[in-house]
């Protein structure tokens, strides 16, 4: 088997919550996002081969390893659990940066396998096969990070157990910052200090925003949106985590972004802008935040992926 052979396919980074809707919304970028690389094998079942940009992280254990698990599962559910396949998997964004790292492996190796195999199943059908992996990452069957980086887009979740998954549609000119600073945080840690009740007064204000900025996203209205990126439950609770979260947020604001949060479970923190140059200048304020404060950060400044997971 040529070196050569095989196909490569690219899944992108994710942003999870999008302020209002804790673990029911995500958006995806078109960079970062990892890659991966799979061949038809004369040995028997799934191997991982080579694995790059994890700094030794990642197992090469099909069963421990998420880009494999979501693969493998999908593969035994097709009746070819002992085809021979050779998966390589190249890491091209940061572990616990809050940008779906897992589950961009996870919908990148089940992607692949099946356009191997002359794409048997739709992304629709394969959704459940990347949550296992995600699952698999960090103990919870959730779609947040998982569907926006497998479909593009903005993605809804009415309900994560029956992965019952809406695309939302995205006004021109949408455009993210997403500023990843070099702090470590475990999406278990982040979900550990979140309390398990809220008062009714904010359950009402949070759904008011997450109602808010659903319409505004399917009428193209920025003043609405604006107003309704505002998370009263999650954010207050995880912000202490991040150093010098809340002087990011106002430079942001400053810069005229339509809204700033955490994304996903930190420590990166989102932005989104109605056009470009807003995007970049807030992400060159952002970023000074963490330089004065001697914490590097990476900048990442992009329009919403509509594509999701590709084959290129
Ligand atoms: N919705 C999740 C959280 C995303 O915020 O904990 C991280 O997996």
């Amino acid at each position: 088997m040529s070196q050569k052979s095989g196909i490569k396919v690219f899944a992108p980074a994710t942003v999870a919550n999008v302020a209002v809707g804790f673990d029911i919304l995500g958006f995806a970028i078109d960079k970062p996002g990892d890659e991966i690389v799979v061949r038809f094998a004369d040995r028997k079942g799934l191997t991982i081969t080579e694995i790059t940009g994890a700094k030794g992280k990642l197992p090469y254990d099909v069963y421990k390893n998420t880009a494999s698990f979501s693969a493998q599962k999908f593969l035994e559910h097709i009746g070819e659990g002992d085809r021979g396949i050779e998966m390589e998997v190249h890491k091209k964004m940061p572990f616990s940066s809050g940008l779906g790292s897992s589950a961009a492996s996870a919908v990148a190796g089940v992607f692949a396998v099946n356009a191997l195999l002359g794409s048997p199943y739709t992304k629709k059908e394969l959704l459940h096969f990347a949550v296992l992996g995600e699952e698999l990452a960090d103990g919870a069957y959730h779609a947040d990070n998982v569907a926006p980086s497998l479909f593009g887009g903005i993605t809804f979740i009415r309900n994560n157990r029956d992965l019952d998954v809406h695309r939302i549609p995205v006004p021109n000119g949408l455009y993210a910052t997403v500023l990843y600073p070099h702090v470590a945080i475990k999406t278990a840690d982040a979900r550990a200090v979140l309390s398990d009740t809220t008062s009714l007064k904010k359950h009402i204000e949070q759904n008011g925003n997450l109602g808010g900025l659903i319409i505004g996203l399917f009428n193209s209205d920025f003043e609405l949106i604006k107003r309704s990126l505002s998370d009263v439950i999650v954010e207050p609770q995880r912000k202490q985590l991040i150093p010098g979260f809340d002087k990011v947020k106002t430079a942001a604001l400053q810069a005229g972004v339509l809204g700033c949060s955490i994304s996903g479970a930190g420590p990166s923190i989102f932005a989104l802008s109605n056009n470009s140059l807003i995007a970049e200048n807030a992400g060159e304020a952002m970023q000074k935040v963490f330089t004065d404060l001697k914490i590097e950060s990476q900048l990442f400044v992009s329009p919403i992926n509509k594509e999701g997971a590709i084959r290129y």
